[in-house]
C-alpha cells in the first residue's frame, strides 16, 4: 500500500449500506427513514421517532403502546450500581460516569448481543444514570423513575423533581440528536459490534467516542467559549485570536455539511422564539460569534453545527454544561443501536490497514549495543 492510498480520517469512504438516515451535506438536509427532520420535530416525539429509527416505519397504536411501555418499564438501575455511584468522585465528569455505568451494567447481564430488547433496555436506563448522577453529585435525594411519564418528561422529573414547561422543546431537541449517519461514535460502535462483542461494549465505545470535543463534547466547549467571551464587543477579537493561533472554533464546521447544519438552524429558531419573551443567556454573543465566523471562513464553508446552539438551550433549561454531552448520548443511543443491529444482518469485521513507514531491517541489540545474532 502506498501513501496515496491513505484516506485521512476516512473522508469520503463508505463503510456500510444503510437505510436509517440520509444526510445531504450540500443542501443541508437530514432525513430519518425517509422523513425530513423538520417534519419529525414538528409532529412527532421521542418514543415514536425511536420506533421509526429502530423498526423502519412509524408505529401504529399497538406498536406505540409497546414501545412506550418497554421504555418506561426498563428505567430502573440495579441498587448495587446506585450504591457504587455514591462512591464515585464528586467531580467525575458526567460522560465518564455514563461510560462507566453502562460498562458496569454489562456485568449484570448475560453476554448480550445487539438485539432490539437490549437496545430498548439501555435506552431506557441512560436518562436514569444521568439524572441519578446529577442528584448524587449535588447531594440531593435520588428521584426514582415514574412509569406514567414519557421518556423526556421522566428524565426532567428525575433531574429536577418537577415537570418544566419546556419539556416538549427538550423532547424535540432529543429527536434532533438521535441519528446522523456514519458519524464518529456510530462508526466506532459499529466497529465494536462487528467483532460480535456485546451491546454494553458497543455503547461504552460509542459514549467514549462522543465525549471528545471534536464530536459531541463540542456543546460543552461552546458554552465555555461563550462564557469566556462574556461580552458581545469582544467577539471579533476573540475569534480572530483563535484563528491566528490555528485553534478550532467549537460548534462550527462539519465533515458532511458544507452549508448550514439543519439541526443548528432549528435550534437557533427555538432559542430565538424563547428570547422574544425572556432573556436567554449568551444568545446575543452566540449570534455575533456566528456572524464573525461565517464571514471569516466564507471560502471554507464553515457554519454552525448542532452543538453551537444546543448548549444555550440546555443552559436556559437549567442543565449544567458538563451534562450537555450526556443529553446528546441519551438521544444518540437510538442511532448507535439501530446501526449495530443493521450492520449485524450482513456482518463483516472491520479491519482496515495502516501504511507502514518505519524501519524494516533493524537487528536486535542488547543494552550494551552488542548484536546478539550478528
Ligand atoms: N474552526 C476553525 N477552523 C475550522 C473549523 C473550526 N470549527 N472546522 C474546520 N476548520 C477548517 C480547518 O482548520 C481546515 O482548514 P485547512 O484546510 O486550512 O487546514 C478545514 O476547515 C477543514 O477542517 P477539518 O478539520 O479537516 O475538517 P474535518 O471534516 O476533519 O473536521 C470537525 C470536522 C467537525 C471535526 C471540525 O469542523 C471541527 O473540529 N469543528 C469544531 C468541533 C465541533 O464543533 N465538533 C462538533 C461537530 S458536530
Amino acid at each position: 500500500m502506498k501513501k496515496e492510498d491513505l484516506k485521512h480520517g476516512l473522508e469520503g469512504v463508505a463503510v456500510a449500506i444503510s437505510s436509517i438516515s440520509y444526510v445531504d451535506g450540500e443542501k443541508g438536509k437530514l432525513v430519518y427513514r425517509g422523513f425530513e427532520i423538520e417534519d419529525l420535530v414538528e409532529n412527532s416525539y421521542f418514543e415514536e421517532v425511536a420506533y421509526l429509527i429502530w423498526f423502519g416505519s412509524l408505529p401504529n397504536e399497538n406498536e406505540e403502546d409497546f414501545i412506550k411501555s418497554m421504555l418506561s418499564k426498563k428505567r430502573n438501575l440495579p441498587e448495587n450500581i446506585v450504591e457504587m455511584m455514591r462512591l464515585f468522585p464528586e467531580n467525575a465528569h458526567p460522560m465518564a460516569v455514563l461510560r462507566s455505568v453502562v460498562s458496569m451494567l454489562g456485568m449484570y447481564s448475560k453476554e448480550d448481543n445487539s438485539t432490539l430488547e437490549n437496545a430498548i433496555n439501555l435506552t431506557a436506563k441512560i436518562p436514569t444514570i444521568i439524572a441519578y448522577w446529577y442528584r448524587i453529585k449535588n447531594n440531593l435525594p435520588i428521584i426514582y423513575p415514574e412509569e406514567h411519564l414519557n421518556h423526556s418528561e421522566n428524565f426532567l422529573y428525575m433531574m429536577f423533581g418537577e415537570l418544566p414547561e419546556y419539556s416538549k422543546c427538550f423532547d424535540k431537541a432529543l429527536i434532533l440528536h438521535m441519528e446522523q449517519g456514519m458519524n464518529a461514535s456510530t462508526f466506532a460502535s459499529t466497529v465494536t459490534s462487528s467483532t460480535l462483542s456485546d451491546i454494553y461494549s458497543v455503547i461504552t465505545t460509542a459514549i467514549g467516542t462522543l465525549k471528545g470535543p471534536l464530536h459531541g463534547g463540542a456543546n460543552e466547549k461552546v458554552l465555555e467559549m461563550l462564557e469566556e467571551i462574556g461580552d458581545i464587543e469582544k467577539v471579533p477579537e476573540y475569534i480572530d485570536n483563535l484563528i491566528r493561533n490555528k485553534k478550532k472554533i467549537m460548534g462550527f464546521g462539519h465533515r458532511i455539511y458544507k452549508t448550514y447544519d439543519p439541526r443548528a438552524r432549528i435550534l437557533k429558531k427555538w432559542v430565538q422564539e424563547i428570547s422574544a419573551h425572556e432573556k436567554v443567556d449568551f444568545f446575543d454573543i452566540a449570534v455575533k460569534v456566528e456572524d464573525v465566523v461565517v464571514k471569516r471562513f466564507k471560502d471554507k464553508n464553515i457554519y454552525p453545527n448542532v452543538d453551537f446552539y444546543s448548549g444555550i438551550l440546555y443552559n436556559h433549561f437549567g442543565i449544567p454544561k458538563e451534562f450537555f454531552t450526556t443529553i446528546f448520548a441519551m438521544a444518540r443511543i437510538v442511532g448507535w443501536t439501530a446501526h449495530a443491529m443493521e450492520y449485524r444482518k450482513n456482518n463483516r469485521i472491520f479491519r482496515p490497514r495502516s501504511i507502514y513507514n518505519g524501519p524494516k531491517d533493524l537487528k536486535y541489540k542488547d543494552m550494551k549495543g552488542v548484536e546478539i545474532n550478528g
